[in-house]
């Protein structure tokens, strides 16, 4: 179950240590993908206009580990240090979980955010009582599409009208519903 879930504090694959975020990160976030608004285009929240809008992001992120709510990894590049380039996160319900992600620009197109969806994947559904695993996408994000197929998740079908994605539009837009399922 999702409740019963204790995920690593930090993980790392080949390429990538994911950790938990730090309050000192929020600097960077701002700067290298918070508050850009190609990144933020097709995500449910605005870009950021300060770097304290990115600290209660981050304090949010903390808040939500302790409580079990929800578990963000920032995305690290081993090989350059401690500095986030994205985030993952896993959330959830009962025998489901479902991920987000985000990763700064200058890094898009090198298979970082499938690297990191793949490890998780992995690990949470190998966990007991988790039996599915989801996650969705604005019918226009060709690059998220294409991360959740590498990552070997199904399109499941389009959610019609289900989610305001407002740096495009303030009426809900149709979404991809992908999913992995043991
Ligand atoms: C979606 C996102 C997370 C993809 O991360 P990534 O690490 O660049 O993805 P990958 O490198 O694993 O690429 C997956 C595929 O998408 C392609 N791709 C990457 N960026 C792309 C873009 N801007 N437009 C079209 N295709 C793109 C890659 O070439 C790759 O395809 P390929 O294997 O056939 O070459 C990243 O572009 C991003 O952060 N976007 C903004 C935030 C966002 O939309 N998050 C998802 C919300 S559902």
């Amino acid at each position: 179950m999702f409740s019963d879930l204790m995920p690593a504090l930090v993980r790392d694959t080949a390429r990538l240590r994911l950790r938990r975020p730090r309050p000192e990160d929020a600097a960077i976030i701002f700067a290298t993908y918070a508050s850009d608004p190609e990144v933020t285009r097709y995500l449910a929240w605005r870009p950021h206009r300060s770097v304290r809008e990115t600290e209660a992001h981050v304090a949010r992120a903390t808040a939500d580990w302790a409580g079990k709510r929800e578990y963000v990894y920032a995305i690290t590049l081993r090989e350059e240090g401690e500095a986030p380039v994205g985030a993952i996160a896993i959330r959830g319900a009962g025998h489901a979980v479902s991920f987000g992600f985000v990763l700064s620009r200058p890094h898009w197109g090198r298979g970082i955010v499938t690297e990191a969806l793949s490890e998780l994947l992995g690990w949470t559904l190998g966990q007991r009582g988790i039996w599915r695993a989801a996650a969705f996408c604005d019918v226009d994000n060709l690059a998220s599409a294409l991360v959740m197929e590498k990552a070997g998740m199904s399109l499941e079908g389009i959610n019609r009208r289900a989610i305001v994605h407002p740096n495009l539009s303030p009426e809900p837009r149709d979404v991809r519903m992908y999913a992995r399922v043991n």
